[in-house]
């Protein structure tokens, strides 16, 4: 797995996207319920993609967003949708872009078995997370659904990993605060403990 293999998928991708990638509003809803208001917050879309989730963090009354992706075409997508909204389009990995502010949510959202150095990806997250803010990691469908799908020979995502698993990599930089995986979802919420 290489970044500019994951890179040429989702240009390839991109156009399509949309089509295929199903109605998942009512877990969205579930998801962000368990973050908390975020109105007023600075937020960071990780792995944006085509901007599925910019409407959610639009009707939550979000303070600010930036939203990342690695791929041209799927970036290119989410701002012909969004682009008259005042969003911050990154291109770039997010596992070492060097982001200029700290964020208040640093969502990954249906993109976490891409990334090739996860906890370079969680370092970099809670790096430029503000004391107290969280980071999440989300899935509208359950681990078996995805790893079905994301079978072991795929040369441009791995499996997602046990929620045990996920729990200990991430408690090496923040303090996790929820994981759940089940049939419907698989969330890992993590927070920034705040200085003394
Ligand atoms: C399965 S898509 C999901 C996109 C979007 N979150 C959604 O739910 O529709 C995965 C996304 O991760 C992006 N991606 C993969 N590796 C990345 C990286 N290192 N940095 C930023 N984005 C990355 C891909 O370009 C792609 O748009």
């Amino acid at each position: 797995m290489d970044n500019s293999k994951i890179k040429t998928y989702f240009d390839r991708l991109a156009a399509e996207w949309d089509l295929h990638s199903g109605d998942h509003s009512e877990t969205i809803g579930l998801i962000f319920d368990s973050l908390g208001s975020i109105k007023g917050k600075d937020v960071l879309d990780v792995a944006c993609g085509t901007g599925v989730l910019i409407p959610e963090y639009w009707k939550r009354e979000a303070g600010s967003l930036d939203c990342i992706d690695l791929s041209e075409g799927m970036l290119q997508r989410a701002k012909e949708k969004y682009g008259v909204l005042p969003v911050r389009f990154l291109l770039g990995d997010a596992q070492t872009y060097p982001f200029e502010k700290q964020y208040d949510l640093i969502m990954v959202y249906n993109a976490f078995p891409h990334f090739t150095d996860p906890f370079a990806l969680v370092k970099n997250a809670a790096r430029h997370l503000k004391d107290g803010g969280i980071f999440a990691i989300a899935h509208s469908m359950s681990r078996e659904e995805l790893n079905r799908v994301h079978c072991p020979d795929n040369i441009v995502s791995c499996m997602l990993m046990p929620m045990e698993e996920l729990t200990a990599l991430v408690s090496t930089e923040l303090t996790v605060t929820e994981a759940i995986s089940n049939e419907q979802m698989y969330l890992l919420v993590a927070r920034k403990e705040e200085k003394r």
